[in-house]
């Protein structure tokens, strides 16, 4: 359920017409909408009501420090993986006791910013890494609160590049080796054990990874207790799907039913990690029509947004809807065409050969279900200055970062003197 919607052929963020906002901010621009935000997160909390629980919003989906400050609002902890995140949701005012720090490669400089802010738990990825956290928080005369992060063996069923639970992939400690690693940290002086974590992978579609994952966890659970290893949080990570298309992702409430049923006698804190389940859907991206072209064999609509501002088709291939932001008398004539952007890479696309009504320069497109990986994943690919984010409340717009200016692009780059005293070589 989302509030994004047409009134009178217009789209409509809430109570705001989308074209009014281009009209005065320009194009492209992400735009959220904080009821769907809210509503979203409310939903997923309310699943687990009846269980002590956490929700740790996962920043990388969505780090703006509004859309971060929006849901500490509403009682979110995070999830990081960086120095950055955590810069970000302390900017946010999260409270630290509810932070959770993943990630395969923390650096020590991230290690010690995170103890000294004092978060709730360290997801260990490797035993060396464990060896530098206890290590920093000697340093620093702490005890380090920590789970390990146990990679299950599960197989996700999403795209490879975000799945994260096989014994192939990067991430956790495989559980085989698990038990023999906690016991290590149990002797490790400035190491505090408090829990067990696990995150399967992005955009899953099925509640039956979670539950196979999650009988392994509950073995594990039972094995270290029998060895007065106490584990207070159980965190089984992030990656439930949304529907992009015409998947059908499991509710939240089935989802945590599901998880419950399973854990009703496990006694501990739950932890989630949910990130596209919250903003996926919360968020589009609004960009202009340049040109349109039609070529023998294929129609192309151009636009002024590229993968350098949405990378998840290129990357993924991944389906995102389109719609138009104002639907013309055109609508039914409808043409098939690649929606494409302005970089100079062949993979530069939002669409392929998808039917949409017939396109004309200036007219403004929404690629929907952008509010997750849309943001965050962007960058200056082509010198290009990255676009605004804006958050609709209501019938009120704000700017929630403001597009960047070519002065942005270079101001942290710097000419040595050695160059400016250079000639131009005759050849
Ligand atoms: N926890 C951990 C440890 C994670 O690595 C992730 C995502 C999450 C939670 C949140 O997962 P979610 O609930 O959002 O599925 N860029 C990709 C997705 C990468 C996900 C990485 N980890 C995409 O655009 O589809």
């Amino acid at each position: 359920m989302n509030y994004f919607s047409y009134i009178d052929n217009e789209l409509y963020c809430e109570e705001v017409a989308i074209a009014n906002i281009a009209a005065r901010e320009g194009t492209p621009f992400y735009l959220y909408s904080l009821k769907t935000l809210k509503r979203h997160y409310q939903v997923f909390d309310r699943a687990f009501a009846d269980v002590p629980h956490l929700i740790c919003f996962s920043a990388k989906a969505n780090s703006n420090i509004a859309i971060l400050k929006a849901l500490v609002m509403e009682g979110a902890g995070m999830d990081i993986v960086s120095g950055g995140e955590l810069f970000r949701a302390m900017k946010a005012g999260a409270d630290p006791k509810k932070i959770v720090f993943s990630g395969v490669g923390k650096r020590q400089d991230e290690i010690e910013y995170a103890l000294s802010s004092g978060i709730l738990m360290f997801n260990i990825e490797s035993s060396q890494e464990l060896e530098t956290v206890n290590a920093a928080a000697g340093k620093m005369n702490k005890k380090a609160p920590i789970a390990l992060r146990v990679n299950p063996d599960v197989d996700a069923g999403t795209h490879p590049h975000i799945s994260t639970g096989m014994k192939e992939n990067k991430f956790g400690i495989d559980i085989a080796a698990s038990v023999s690693e906690y016991r290590r940290a149990k002797e490790l002086e400035h190491i505090e054990i408090v829990g067990i974590d696990c995150h399967l992978g992005s955009q899953i579609t099925e509640v039956d990874p979670f539950i196979h994952a999650l009988d392994r966890l509950k073995k594990l659970v039972a094995t270290l207790r029998r060895e007065r290893i106490e584990i207070k949080y159980l965190d089984l990570g992030g990656g439930l799907g949304i529907m992009y298309d015409n998947e059908d992702p499991p509710h939240p409430d089935e989802y945590a039913r599901a998880i419950l049923k399973k854990t009703v006698d496990m006694d501990c804190t739950f932890i989630l990690e949910p990130g596209r389940v919250i903003a996926g859907n919360s968020g589009v991206l609004i960009a202009k029509i340049l040109y349109t072209k039609e070529r023998e064999h294929k129609n192309f609509v151009i636009v002024d947004a590229g993968m350098n501002d949405l990378i998840r088709p290129s990357l993924y291939g991944s389906y995102h809807k389109i719609l138009p932001v104002t639907k013309g008398e055109n609508e039914k004539k409808s043409i098939i065409a690649d929606v494409v952007g302005p970089i100079c890479e062949s993979g530069d696309f939002f669409a392929k050969a998808r039917r949409m009504p017939p396109f004309a320069p200036n007219d403004l497109i929404a690629v929907m279900s952008a509010g997750a990986y849309g943001f965050t994943m962007s960058s200056n690919y082509n010198s290009r200055p990255r676009c605004a984010e804006v958050l609709v409340n209501g019938d009120r717009y704000d700017v929630i970062r403001k597009r960047e200016k070519y002065e942005d692009l270079v101001k942290d780059e710097n000419i040595p003197d050695y160059l400016h005293e250079y000639r131009v070589r005759e050849s």
